[in-house]
């Protein structure tokens, strides 16, 4: 077989991750796709850079004109962003690439349009490092769980925050403190507005609720409410309530079939399992009608955990490539109204 031609959008903390394992890892993953990979081409801002040990030749800042080969079989998109992204991603779809992105605010606010473009053209469209970083999460709501009903999801999918509310928590560390940390480990996105604002959080929460309930949730239809004005007192305060303060996204149906999704600081008390998950973790309870309650948790964010991501939808797209088939396109079959969020804010304490 000939090799399979790999395309990377972006080389920062996931990307230059990914290039790595795949340069490095390279006979292992011969073996579990059955076939080569071969990177063709790095596409970066600025070519004055480090180019971290990867072979200088594959860089180029024509990102277009690299999606825009029509020998390509996968692009990866780890460049964030919503333009011009969306149109790279849509050229190469275009192309006939099959397309891996951890780009969760694109499949937020605009996933309809690359899932119809993906369908059309028969390629994949795969996202699992889109939510929650190394948690197959993705994956169980669109596939594994699709034959059940899901009626709750609810965790915590914000690293930063996360690390910062634990910060604060634990160490008595102030918000912009406690924000500089989070960056240096590779936690936030690279403006952390998204990430303290609860953008990141509504988008992933938007995902979710699209493949949990079968309807298209948007990140500006998610109810959010971000951190920056959670002082040391509230945490004081929280502490004598017996509960922590957690970022957390909260996806219902309720008996009509309305679809609430919210994302907001929450007063979660001590004994509940969401409370102890401490640093840069995510964790995720969803729970349906026939499996009962489910807890995924683990790295939710930062270069390797995200990789792994990367690269399980990396293989299975290369596998269904060698296979001439596709995956599961999208569900969304139900017209759900939103409920709405009026008076949320008195109800923030998780039981
Ligand atoms: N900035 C995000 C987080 C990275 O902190 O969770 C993963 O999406």
């Amino acid at each position: 077989l000939a090799p399979l031609k790999v395309a990377l959008l972006g080389c920062g903390v996931v990307g230059s991750q990914v290039a790595r394992v795949i340069t490095e890892q390279a006979e292992d993953l011969t073996n579990r796709i059955g076939c080569r990979l071969e990177l063709v081409g790095i596409a970066v801002r600025n070519l004055d850079r480090d180019f971290g040990g990867l072979d200088p030749e594959l860089f180029t800042d024509d990102a277009k004109a690299l999606v825009s080969r029509d020998d390509l079989d996968i692009v990866i998109e780890v460049v964030g962003g919503i333009e011009p992204t969306r149109e790279l991603v849509l050229t190469a779809i275009d192309h006939g690439a099959s397309i891996v992105t951890a780009n969760k605010a694109l499949l937020a606010q605009d996933g309809e349009a690359l899932f119809t473009a993906a369908e059309s053209r028969g390629v994949d469209l795969y996202f699992e490092a889109a939510v929650a970083g190394a948690i197959p999460i993705v994956r169980p709501l669109r596939e594994s769980l699709v034959g059940d009903e899901i009626t709750t999801v609810m965790g915590i999918v914000n690293g930063t925050t996360n690390y910062i509310l634990d910060q604060m928590t634990t160490t008595g560390a102030d918000f912009d403190d406690a924000l500089a940390e989070a960056q240096r480990l590779g936690y936030a996105e690279a403006d952390p507005t998204a990430d303290v604002e609860g953008y990141d959080a509504a988008a992933k929460a938007a995902i979710m609720a699209t493949l949990a309930f079968h309807t298209r949730v948007r990140g500006a239809d998610v109810y959010r409410e971000g951190i920056t004005s959670v002082t040391s007192n509230d945490i004081v305060l929280a502490r004598k309530l017996g509960c922590v303060v957690k970022m957390l996204a909260v996806l219902k149906t309720d008996v009509q079939g309305a679809v609430s999704v919210r994302v907001h600081p929450a007063l979660v008390p001590s004994s509940h399992p969401l409370a102890s998950v401490g640093g840069a973790y995510n964790a995720i309870f969803v729970e349906s009608r026939d499996a009962g309650r489910l807890m995924f948790m683990g790295p939710g964010a930062g270069g390797s955990p995200t990789a792994s991501a990367v690269m399980g939808d990396l293989v299975t797209v290369a596998r269904n490539r060698v296979r001439g088939v596709a995956g599961p396109g999208e569900s969304v079959y139900a017209q759900r109204a939103m409920t709405p969020m009026g008076e949320v804010e008195t109800r923030y304490l998780v039981r």
